[in-house]
């Protein structure tokens, strides 16, 4: 069987790949896919969340799932068991929530970008989501966990490290094609705000120029969740995360994935937010991307791909040399999803 160089647009799946990622690291990337991941599943969604974080997964952990990882990606390209069987099923959401590892955490890793593709277009026959965790840094792990994605989700805290970083990733994802991306600020303290000891979400997505997601509180509940392994958005009673967690899932469900990207460079979004102030943020959206639009339209703009042409695919090109380097024989019946699949509880049950 031979890899595709990327998922395939017009495959007859409407399934919507979307990459979790920051740059920095532990700006809540893991927590931002586990949440979300459990909003979509309760919205009827059929998710299927991958730990892209090699070397040091814990989205199992976050779901509670740690002590079911019996299979990873890994074993699936190895020939060592089906795809069905490395998906971990959340018995909360058996037809609708599952997780798969790439590797158990001292596994070597030898994951090339193709084989990622691999994984994710044979995911995207049986789900609606497909999320991927994205290690930290702009490393091959982050050219891997990338190279599956139609959309992106970056995430962020207020500070400017983090936004710095993000910015980076945001640059190299447009060179990688990737254009469809949504910001979420993660960590704000509102009080720290309003005192100016903090940026607002308006001043963070004015310097980063992306639509916005949503923005999540600080909140003590995220580490009792985290530790506990259940998800703070299957609290009994919500806290302002979890809300804001439900209402990205809800933006993310009706949004459908065709907002533009606002051309950062550009500042639009710097004086549209600073125009409409920091709690318009929909209206500023589309404020923001209606003038985006029309200026296009009248040729004003150019979409990256016209503005840097030589930038654009430069990482797919990385594509060619992986699928040498990984350029394993595929055995095509590991990677089918059948409908009856067996998960990884089924076959330990079996
Ligand atoms: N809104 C929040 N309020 C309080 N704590 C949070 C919040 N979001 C994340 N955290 C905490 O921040 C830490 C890092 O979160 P998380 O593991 O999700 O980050 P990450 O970006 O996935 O990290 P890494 O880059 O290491 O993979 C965790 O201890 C988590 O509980
Ligand atoms: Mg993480």
């Amino acid at each position: 069987m031979k890899a595709k160089a990327a998922v395939d647009p017009s495959s007859s799946s409407s399934s919507r790949v979307i990459v979790i990622t920051s740059g920095k690291g532990g700006v809540g990337k893991t927590t931002t896919t586990a949440n979300l991941g459990t909003c979509l599943a309760r919205l009827g969604q059929r998710v299927a969340l991958i730990d892209a974080d090699v070397g040091l997964r814990n989205l199992d952990l976050l779901l509670g799932l740690e002590n079911r990882v019996l299979y990873t990606a890994m074993d699936v390209l190895n020939g060592g068991c089906k795809l069905e069987q490395a998906l971990i099923r959340d018995k909360r959401w058996p037809t609708k929530l599952s997780v798969l590892c790439i590797s158990k955490n001292r596994q070597r890793y030898h994951l090339s970008r193709v084989q990622m593709v691999m994984l994710v277009d044979a995911l995207r026959q049986g789900y609606d989501f497909v999320l991927i965790d994205c290690p930290a840094g702009i490393d091959v792990g982050f050219f891997n966990a990338v190279g599956p994605a139609q959309e992106a989700i970056i995430v962020t805290t207020p500070d400017i490290t983090s936004i710095r970083d993000a910015d980076r990733v945001v640059g190299l994802l447009e060179a990688d094609g990737l254009t469809e991306a949504k910001l979420l600020v993660n960590r704000v303290r509102p009080e720290m705000v309003s005192q100016e000891d903090m940026m607002s979400v308006a001043d963070v997505q004015g310097a980063l120029g992306l639509p916005l997601l949503g923005a999540i509180p600080e909140d003590p509940q995220v580490i009792i969740s985290t530790n506990r392994g259940e998800p703070l958005v299957l609290r009994g009673q919500l806290t302002p995360s979890g809300i804001a967690f439900q209402e990205c899932a809800q933006q993310l469900v009706q949004g459908g994935g065709t907002e533009l990207l606002v051309r950062r460079h550009l500042h639009w979004g710097a004086l549209a937010s600073q125009w409409l102030g920091s709690r318009a943020s929909s209206a500023r959206n589309w404020v923001v991307e209606a003038l985006t639009g029309c200026l296009e339209w009248l040729g004003v703009l150019h979409t990256p791909s016209s503005s840097y042409p030589g930038q654009r695919g430069v990482l797919r090109g990385a594509d060619s040399s992986a699928s040498e380097e990984g350029g394993a024989d595929w055995d095509e019946d590991s990677l089918c999803l059948g409908s009856d699949a067996a998960s990884q509880e089924d076959t330990r049950q079996g």
